[in-house]
């Protein structure tokens, strides 16, 4: 079959067609704009599943509302310049985002989780090593946990990897790299610290900032900055990686 004909990748037998209750279990990490937080569902049927909910702080917060809606910090944040050149934006919007006036803020405040969302399902779709992706939330996107009952995974940065492991790592790196890739995106900001490791799996998070190089340019300066930082990595736990080689057979994967 050809492969646009194919079904795209189905979802996780864990999600279940039954009706549902979700129940807040509490915050797992606190990041610059987010905090993820972990949900139990739990199925009429009286299976239940954990679910991972990251969630975006309110932009402009009024007097204890960050509180109230559960979260614990307040939000620093990042330079969008880079990233948001494939945003379906109007012109006039691109001009209060590239401007950085407060609609300007206000718009991308409100495009990562609908990015996050979007990049993960094609992600997903593409057979790349992701969160399932479960739905669009109000304030954020809810996904596949990572982890079990006792603990969410590690990043690759704080995980303890045997030389083996390393490499079937970077194996299993490489592999969902490409897949991204040959499906035109790049994930654009790629690190130890956005790579988890359950198990023997390596699974990539943290998606919102990710672009596609047919809508923005500076994807493959993205994609060379992606494989050398994770290659210095991989470097320094005995895994050599040629990152020109490696850079140039994935922009072969694009073009
Ligand atoms: N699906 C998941 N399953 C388990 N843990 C997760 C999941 N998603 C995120 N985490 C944990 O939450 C942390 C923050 O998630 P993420 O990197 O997506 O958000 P962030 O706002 O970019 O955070 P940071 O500012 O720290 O980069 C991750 O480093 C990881 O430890
Ligand atoms: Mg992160």
């Amino acid at each position: 079959m050809h492969p646009s004909l194919a079904r795209p990748r189905p979802a996780p037998p864990w999600l279940l067609d039954e009706p549902y209750d979700d129940r807040p279990l509490g915050t797992l990490k606190t990041g610059k704009e987010a905090e993820v937080f972990v949900v139990e569902r739990r199925y009429a049927g009286g299976s239940s599943v954990l679910l991972a909910h990251k969630r975006y702080r309110p932009r402009r917060p009024g007097k204890g509302e960050l509180r109230a809606l559960g979260f614990a910090h307040s939000t620093a944040y990042r330079n969008t310049s880079a990233y948001s050149a494939g945003w379906y934006l109007s012109s006039r919007d691109r001009r209060a985002v590239e401007t950085h006036t407060d609609h300007g803020q206000d718009l991308v405040h409100r495009m990562w989780p609908v990015q996050e969302l979007a990049m993960l399902q094609r992600a997903w779709d593409a057979g790349a090593s992701v969160p399932y992706p479960v739905e669009r939330t109000a304030d954020g996107v809810l996904m596949e946990f990572i982890g079990d009952v006792d603990r969410a995974a590690p990043r690759l940065a704080n995980a303890r990897l045997s030389r083996a492991d390393a490499s079937s790592a970077w194996q299993q790196l490489l592999g969902s790299v490409r897949a991204l890739v040959a499906a035109g995106v790049v994930h654009g900001d790629l690190s130890a610290y956005n790579l988890l490791w359950w198990n023997g799996r390596m699974v990539l998070i943290d998606l919102p900032q990710a672009v596609e190089f047919i809508t923005n340019a500076d994807a493959p300066d993205l994609l060379h900055r992606d494989v050398a930082n994770v290659a210095a990595w991989f470097a320094r736990h005995g895994i050599e990686v040629d990152v020109e080689a490696v850079f140039a057979e994935l922009l072969a994967l694009a073009f």
